[in-house]
């Protein structure tokens, strides 16, 4: 028999085969054959029993391990010591042998996936969970205990994101902007205690969302076009940015109603401003063009810039006088040089083009040119008697105006005036 019942052991895990561990030994209180004889030990996977013979003819017992320990497999062993005599009846005694397999850190933590997935919108608020880790770690206590972090050092991503330790949460820290990166590679650690560890790499796309209105550039433009510009003459070249993705990005541009433009798609995001139509600068000297772009966006996002264009003049209009023709009374024996009446012709164009200077045709009254009968005052239009008028020689005579504008070619335009004698 065994003087006590049962006998704990703490092996750990990591004891090489071959480490030797003291039995108690068994009391037989018979002589000779019926006295204790052998040892067995059950099950005997891990342990082998080996006997020492001393010198006083006793036998010392121990048990060597022969297959090393695994406490994430077993972590308690029960093991039964019987000794035995070599009585008939042959007579036994038990022992229990309890083994508590300490842990060692022999298990490095483990990804439940290589690699996680997860996307953010670009506007998200920070603290915003964009997806969670998690690892495990067959040891025990401590040698299991696993803390996260983020090993990336030379990119921006500690920046943008942390994990936190004990969770594994992977938490936006930063300002995104889809327009800037679209997507991120965070490499994440987990580090048991004793300091094994693992990698999974966080994949977090960026999410667009509609926070950039278009960009209107002017390429090229013209402050002022003249009347004459035939249709489909390009005023403004424009071109259109939206770096938005998708339809947010997708741009459309119009411009306002009601005037002799059109904006053409000439290729990728570049329009061109053209006339369609005949312009006249005496109808509108001056267009304000507002070409607004909006994206497909929801909601959409829209810009938007007003070009003042200048229409300048051609001289296309010819003086026009106020009456189709005069008619004016002068009463006999009147003074030399005494003004008659005015002549007064109109010109709709634009300064020089409609600057008019007057002058009296050529031609003759009975035989005498008209202009030792009358003048005119080139600017003014006045007509002024040149001599006395006697009504018993003229009763009345025809001449006529003409009104010239001071434009490249001039235009003219003139009209009979006729002079009565009064007697
Ligand atoms: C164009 O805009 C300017 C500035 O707002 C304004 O003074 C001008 O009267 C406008 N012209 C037309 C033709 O509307
Ligand atoms: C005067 O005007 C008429 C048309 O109104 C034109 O036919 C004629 O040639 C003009 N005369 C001169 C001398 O310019």
């Amino acid at each position: 028999f065994f003087e006590k019942t049962d006998i704990q052991f703490r092996i750990s895990e990591s004891a090489v085969v071959g480490s030797k561990f003291d039995l108690e030994r068994a009391v037989d209180l018979d002589v000779g054959i019926n006295s204790l004889q052998s040892y067995l030990l059950k099950p005997s996977d891990n342990f082998l029993l080996k006997l020492h013979n001393q010198a006083d003819g006793t036998k010392n017992v121990e048990m060597v391990l022969q297959k090393p320990l695994d406490r994430e497999k077993i972590e308690i062993l029960s093991l039964a010591l019987t000794a035995l005599d070599g009585g008939e009846p042959q007579m036994s005694g038990t022992m229990q042998i309890i083994i508590t397999v300490l842990d060692v850190n022999d298990n490095a933590p483990v990804f439940t996936q290589p690699i996680y997935k997860g996307t953010v919108a670009e506007n998200a608020a920070k603290g915003t969970i964009v997806t969670t880790v998690s690892a495990s770690d067959a040891d025990n206590g401590l040698n299991g205990k696993i803390t996260f972090s983020i090993t990336n050092t030379l990119d921006d991503v500690r920046h943008m994101f942390d994990v936190n330790e004990d969770s594994g949460e992977v938490r936006l820290t930063g300002h995104l902007d889809y327009e800037k990166k679209r997507n991120f590679h965070i490499n994440v650690r987990a580090r048991d205690n004793g300091g094994l560890t693992d990698s999974c790499k966080v994949i977090v796309d960026v999410v667009d969302i509609n926070d950039n209105e278009p960009t209107i550039k002017i390429m090229s433009k013209s402050a002022i076009i003249s009347e004459s510009a035939n249709p489909n003459t390009v005023v403004t070249m424009i071109n259109v940015q939206d770096p938005d993705s998708g339809e947010n990005g997708k741009v459309q541009c119009f411009i306002n109603d009601n005037i002799p433009f059109v904006l053409k798609l000439t290729s990728n995001n570049f329009y061109s401003l053209v006339t369609d139509n005949d312009l006249d600068r005496e109808r509108a000297s001056e267009y304000n063009i507002t070409v607004t772009c909006s994206d497909e966006g929801v909601p959409s996002l829209s810009s938007s810039v007003t070009l003042t264009l200048q229409i300048s003049d051609v001289n296309d209009n010819a003086p026009v006088f106020e009456r189709s023709s005069y008619e004016a009374y002068i009463v006999e024996n009147n003074t030399p040089g005494l003004s008659i009446f005015t002549v007064k012709a109109r010109d709709a164009d634009w300064n020089q083009n409609a600057r008019v200077s007057y002058i009296l045709e050529d031609s003759s009254v009975n035989g005498v040119p008209v202009s030792s009968y009358v003048s005119v005052s080139a600017e003014s239009g006045v007509i002024h008697a040149v001599r006395s008028f006697d009504y018993e020689q003229i009763k009345n005579f025809y001449f006529r105006v003409k009104a010239q504008d001071g434009g490249s070619p001039p235009l003219s335009s003139n009209v009979t005036v006729k002079i009565l004698i009064q007697d």
